[in-house]
C-alpha cells in the first residue's frame, strides 16, 4: 500500500550515522571538494537533533506516513489545538484535483467556525502570554524602534477593527493595504481577519498602475496606506502613488470612499502630504479613539481570508485566494516544524508582508505559535552591510529567515561585516524565493551560522500557502542547494512531458498529487483560469510551474520555473507583464522578455525590443523604456538589459522562439540549435551583431 513516494523517503533511513558524521562535517566546513553536489551531505549536530521536534529520519517517516495514509486524522489532531467556535463537519477535507472528473474543488474543515486573528492573539493571551513581546519593530534609522506585547497588539488590532466596522466594512468585504513594514501592516491584516474582511496587501514597491489594477479587480471598501517611508537613504512617497491609483480607478468607475492614511512622521509630516478632504483620513485622528476590545466575527473555515496578487504567464496578475481554516492550521504547523520553533525563540523573517512569505511567515504562522517576531522597516544593507547582524544581536534573534539574493549580496561585501557581530543567539537559518546555489548556502552556513545552524531551504509558492518541500532542522542531513524532503501531508511527484509520473532518480516537472490544508482555493473571480493554469497541464495533479529533480537518496532539487515567469531576487515577474509595459511605450513596436542568470538577483530581466519604423536607437530611449516598466509595474521589474532588435525570431506561424532568445541573452551562441524553422533565419545574425550595443 506504500505509495511510490513513500518508498523514496524510506531510503532515508539507511543514511549513515555516528562517527562518520563528524568527519564529513569537518570536510564540509573546511570546504574540501566533494565528488558531486548530491554527495555533499551536511549532518546536523547531535545536540541539536536531540532537542528537535523531529529528531531523526525515523520520527519523520512515522509522522509523514500517517499524514499520507490518514490525512483526516493527522490534520484534525493538529487543528484541534486551535480554538473553534464550532467544530468542522463530518468531512475533514474534500478535494477533486482531476479536471477530467469535474471542477477542481478543495475544502478543509468545512463547517468549522473559527477566526485566525482570535487564534493568533486572544488564544495566546489566554494561555498566559499576554505580556510576551509579539513584535520588536526596528526602524530604518538605527536606534529608532518600538515593541508591542501580545496584549498591546490585540488592543491595536481591535481599535482598527472597530474603526473598519464603523465605516461599514463587513464580513467578506475587501480591504486593500498598501503599507511598508510598519507595525501597522500586520495590525491591519489582523484587524481585517478579526472582522471577516478579506485583506489584499499590495507590496509597497508596486507602481500606481499595478495598485490601480488590483483595486479595480477586488473593489475594496477602504484602502489603508501611509504618507511616506524611509528605505535606506531614500524617501518613498506612498500616498502620492495611492492618489494616482485611486484617480485611475475612479476613471474606470471604481470609486473609493475612504483612504485611511497613517502618518509616518519620521519620513514625512502630515502638513506636507497632499490631501483629498472627505476621502482621506489620518489613522492617528480616528483609530486611537476606538475601544481596545472588539468582538470576533466567527467565520467558516472555507470563508476567504485574503487575496494576494501574483504574476503568471499572461499580462494579468492572478488574485490568489486563501481561505481561513486550512491556511491557519497549515502555516502554524509548517512554521513550527521547519524552523524547529520553541517558545524561547526570537524570530526574524526579512520578507515584506506584501509577498506571501510576509503573510504566512511574518504574520500568521509565527503569531499562531505565540512567537516573538522582528519586523524591520528598512533596507537590509543600510546604513551598511552589517545591519542584519546588528539587528540579530540587538534582539537576540535565534531564527533568521531570508532570501538567497540577500545572502549573495552580503557575501560580496565580505565576512568582516558578519563576524564583527556575535550572532551567538542564532540557532536556525532559512532560505526562500529561489534555489539557493551551493556556494551561497555554504557561506550562509559557515560564516553567518558559524557551522552551527541548520538551514531550512523552504520550497513553496504564493499558491501553496506554506512550505511544501523543506528540511526539518535536526531530522536529517542536508545537501546544500536541495530543499530535501516533503512536508507532512505533501505528495510531490515528478512527471514527464506527457504527465506520466517518473520514479526514483529523475528530473521533470514538479507536481503535487493531493490537496493540503494551505492550498489556495481559486483565483479571485476566475475559477476557470485556476483550473486551466494549475490543473490542466498534467491532469490529475497540481502543477507548480517548476522543474525539479530527485537524486538517488530521494532528495528534491528545484531547478527553476519552466513557464514564462522570471524569478528576480525571489520576486516572481511574468515576462508578459514586462512585455506589455514595454509595448505601451509609443516608440516600441514589439518586445520579448527572457530571464538571464544574474550574480546577485538570481535572474535578471533581459528585454529584446523592436522599435517603431523610423525611430532610432538611443540611450534616452532606453532609459525611457525602462522608466515605462518602473511606472507600470514597479522598480523591481525594471529590465537589466535592453537589446535592440530589428526583428524577433519567429516561427512561420508567428510564435516567438524564446529558446533562441534565451541563448542569445546568455551569449551561448554555439547552442542556438536549429534555426531553420524560423520564418526569417537572418534575424538571428542581426540580433547577435547588436548584442553589445
Ligand atoms: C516560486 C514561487 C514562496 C515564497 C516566495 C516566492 C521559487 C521559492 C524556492 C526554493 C527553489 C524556490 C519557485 C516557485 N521558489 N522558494 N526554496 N527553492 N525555488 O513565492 O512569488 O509565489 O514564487 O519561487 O520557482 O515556483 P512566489
Amino acid at each position: 500500500k506504500t505509495s511510490n513516494h513513500l518508498r523514496h523517503v524510506e531510503s532515508m533511513s539507511i543514511l549513515p550515522s555516528g562517527a562518520g558524521r563528524i568527519s564529513r562535517l569537518n570536510a564540509v566546513i573546511l570546504g574540501e571538494s566533494l565528488a558531486s553536489e548530491e554527495d555533499d551531505l551536511v549532518f546536523p549536530n547531535e545536540a541539536f537533533s536531540k532537542q528537535a521536534h523531529v529528531p531523526s529520519p525515523q520520527k519523520y517517516l512515522e509522522m509523514y506516513t500517517r499524514s499520507i495514509e490518514d490525512p483526516a486524522g493527522f490534520w484534525s489532531d493538529i487543528a484541534s489545538e486551535f480554538y473553534w467556535k464550532e467544530r468542522w463537519g463530518p468531512l475533514v477535507y474534500s478535494q477533486n484535483l482531476d479536471i477530467r472528473k469535474g471542477n477542481v474543488e478543495i475544502e478543509w474543515f468545512k463547517g468549522g467556525m473559527t477566526n485566525i486573528c482570535y487564534n493568533s492573539l486572544d488564544r495566546i493571551i489566554d494561555s498566559g502570554d499576554g505580556d510576551k513581546v509579539a513584535i520588536f519593530w526596528e526602524g530604518n534609522e538605527p536606534g529608532f524602534d518600538g515593541t508591542l506585547t501580545y496584549n498591546q497588539l490585540l488592543s491595536r488590532v481591535c481599535q482598527l477593527a472597530n474603526y473598519l466596522k464603523d465605516v461599514g466594512v463587513r464580513k467578506g468585504d475587501a480591504v486593500v493595504i498598501y503599507l511598508p513594514m510598519l507595525m501597522e501592516l500586520p495590525i491591519a491584516m489582523l484587524a481585517c481577519s478579526r472582522i471577516g474582511a478579506v485583506h489584499s496587501v499590495v507590496f509597497a514597491g508596486f507602481s500606481a498602475e499595478s495598485l490601480a489594477q488590483r483595486i479595480m479587480d477586488c473593489k475594496p471598501k477602504v484602502v489603508i496606506t501611509c504618507n511616506a517611508v524611509r528605505r535606506g537613504s531614500k524617501v518613498i512617497y506612498l500616498k502620492d502613488i495611492v492618489d494616482a491609483a485611486l484617480a485611475e480607478s475612479a476613471r474606470n468607475g471604481i470609486l473609493l470612499d475612504i483612504c485611511l492614511t497613517y502618518e509616518n512622521e519620521s519620513a514625512m509630516k502630515r502638513e506636507a502630504t497632499k490631501w483629498q478632504e472627505g476621502r482621506d483620513i489620518w489613522w492617528q485622528d480616528v483609530v486611537p479613539q476606538y475601544p481596545t476590545t472588539c468582538a470576533v466575527e466567527w467565520v467558516d473555515a472555507e470563508d476567504p481570508l485574503f487575496l494576494l496578487y501574483t504574476s503568471g504567464s499572461t499580462g494579468k496578475p492572478k488574485g490568489v485566494l486563501h481561505t481561513t481554516g486550512g491556511y491557519m492550521v497549515y502555516t502554524a504547523t509548517t512554521f513550527k516544524y521547519a524552523f524547529d520553533y520553541k517558545p524561547s525563540d526570537i524570530y526574524w523573517c526579512t520578507a515584506d508582508c506584501g509577498w506571501i512569505t510576509g503573510h504566512s511567515y511574518v504574520t500568521y504562522g509565527p503569531l499562531l505559535n505565540g512567537a516573538t517576531i522582528v519586523v524591520y522597516e528598512g533596507a537590509p544593507n543600510y546604513p551598511n552591510a552589517g545591519r542584519c547582524w546588528d539587528i540579530v544581536d540587538k534582539y537576540k534573534v535565534s531564527i533568521f529567515y531570508t532570501a538567497p539574493t540577500l545572502v549573495r549580496s552580503l557575501m560580496r561585501e565580505g565576512d568582516q561585516y558578519v563576524t564583527r557581530n556575535s550572532r551567538k543567539s542564532l540557532r536556525v537559518l532559512g532560505s526562500v524565493g529561489e534555489p539557493i546555489n551551493p556556494s551561497a548556502w555554504r557561506w550562509f552556513f559557515n560564516v553567518v551560522g558559524a557551522a552551527r545552524c541548520p538551514i531550512s531551504d523552504t520550497w513553496w509558492q504564493t499558491e501553496t500557502g506554506g512550505f511544501m518541500i523543506t528540511p526539518l532542522p535536526g531530522a536529517w542531513p542536508q545537501k546544500p542547494g536541495s530543499a530535501t524532503f516533503p512536508f507532512f501531508g505533501i505528495q510531490p511527484v515528478i512527471v514527464d512531458e506527457k504527465g506520466a509520473e517518473i520514479e526514483g532518480e529523475c528530473s521533470g516537472y514538479l507536481c503535487v498529487k493531493s490537496s493540503w490544508p494551505g492550498a489556495f482555493r481559486t483565483l479571485y473571480g476566475d475559477h476557470e483560469r485556476y483550473e486551466t493554469t494549475y490543473f490542466s497541464t498534467f491532469p490529475g495533479y497540481y502543477f507548480s510551474g517548476d522543474g525539479c529533480s530527485r537524486d538517488k537518496d530521494g532528495y528534491y532539487w528545484l531547478t527553476g520555473r519552466v513557464d514564462d515567469v522570471i524569478n528576480v531576487s525571489g520576486h516572481r515577474i511574468g515576462t508578459a507583464e514586462v512585455e506589455s509595459a514595454l509595448v505601451s511605450h509609443r516608440h516600441c513596436a514589439e518586445a520579448a522578455v527572457v530571464g538571464v542568470e544574474h550574480e546577485v538577483k538570481g535572474q535578471g530581466i533581459y528585454a529584446f525590443v523592436t522599435l517603431v519604423e523610423g525611430i532610432p536607437y538611443s540611450e534616452d530611449l532606453r532609459r525611457s523604456l525602462i522608466l515605462t516598466v518602473r511606472n507600470q509595474i514597479g522598480a523591481f521589474a525594471a529590465p537589466d538589459k535592453v537589446h535592440w532588435a530589428p526583428g524577433l525570431p519567429k516561427t512561420r506561424s508567428g510564435k516567438i522562439m524564446r529558446r533562441i532568445l534565451r541563448k542569445i541573452a546568455s551569449r551561448q551562441l554555439d547552442e542556438l540549435g536549429d534555426t531553420s524553422t524560423l520564418a526569417d533565419p537572418s534575424v538571428v545574425d542581426q540580433l547577435i551583431k547588436l548584442a553589445d550595443c
